[in-house]
């Protein structure tokens, strides 16, 4: 029989636990969550439990990655229903620890700061949001200690980074990247999708045609800057309701300018709606 799921809320709690599972040499598959999961999240959650013998996960909304004029008080929370996603996907552990568990003395002196890939893309509306992530993700790995941790490709930038993070910390941990999961109509599921009203959810599917429409360009064999400019004039074009924020490419997980020796960049969109601001991205292969 499947051992009962357990909601774990300190950080000396969660270690006890996991070093027992340590001992009887269990493999440890780890998702961090911000919470209000849905679909995307499952497709980590699964692929931490097949990969691994115990599937931790966490959901913390995690202040510090959140700008003084974001949305960390709306964040959309839910951990009934959390709880029943994470239950029906095997999760053995969920780790939901207090601001104050995580962040406990007032006035902590360090934190980590990225110095590359942080000023383009998300980081150039959100300055401070990339530093708040590697900050968390450090403690919450230092704490948990996994074999692997899974990150969705929707984060790619997010995703290089934390990577990049591993590398130069030397934390002894396998960093897996899983594919996007989209609604029928394409969007790239959100926490913040919820955040739209009627109109702006059929608007969103404008996201992933501009995409689309730039890729099929690249293919056709336009230059990567004429395509996005067309990429933008598209976009304009067929949203009535997104503010676009960019649409660039970069190279691909090194997020430096394209060269033409790059193998692989990310094609990446953000667009701002009146309560949500949606990002979206595909690998272009050269
Ligand atoms: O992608 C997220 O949900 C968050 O940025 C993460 C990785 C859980 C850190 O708070």
């Amino acid at each position: 029989m499947e051992e009962q799921m357990k909601i774990v809320e300190t950080i000396q709690d969660l270690r006890s636990h996991l070093k027992l599972e340590r001992v009887q040499g269990n493999l440890i598959g780890f998702v961090p969550t911000m919470g209000y999961l849905h679909n995307g999240h499952a497709a980590l959650m699964q692929e931490a439990r097949q990969a691994n013998d115990v599937g931790v996960l966490s959901i913390f909304v995690n202040p510090t990655q959140f700008g003084p004029n974001e949305d960390y008080h709306t964040y959309p929370r839910d951990l009934e229903r959390d709880t029943e996603i994470a239950r029906a996907n095997h999760v053995d552990y969920i780790f939901y620890p207090t601001v104050e568990e995580m962040y406990s003395t007032a006035n902590s002196s360090v934190s980590v700061t990225v110095h590359h890939g942080t000023d383009i893309l998300c980081g150039k509306s959100r300055p401070t949001h990339f530093d708040g992530v590697a900050t968390v993700v450090t403690k919450l790995l230092n704490i948990i200690q996994p074999d692997r941790v899974y990150f969705g490709m929707k984060d790619a930038q997010q995703l290089a980074i934390v990577k990049q993070l591993v590398r130069d910390l030397s934390i002894p941990v396998e960093v897996c990247a899983v594919e996007i999961v989209r609604e029928s109509d394409n969007l790239a599921l959100s926490s913040r999708n919820v955040r739209l009203n009627a109109q702006e959810r059929i608007d969103a599917i404008c996201l992933y045609q501009t995409l689309s429409h730039v890729r099929s360009l690249l293919d056709q064999g336009y230059e990567v800057e004429q395509a996005i400019l067309f990429g933008r004039e598209f976009f304009n074009k067929i949203s009535k309701l997104g503010q676009l924020d960019y649409l660039e490419a970069y190279a691909f997980p090194g997020l430096t300018q394209l060269q033409s020796e790059d193998k692989q960049g990310l094609l990446a969109i953000a667009v701002q709606y009146e309560n949500a601001r949606l990002i979206d991205n595909m690998i272009i292969d050269f």
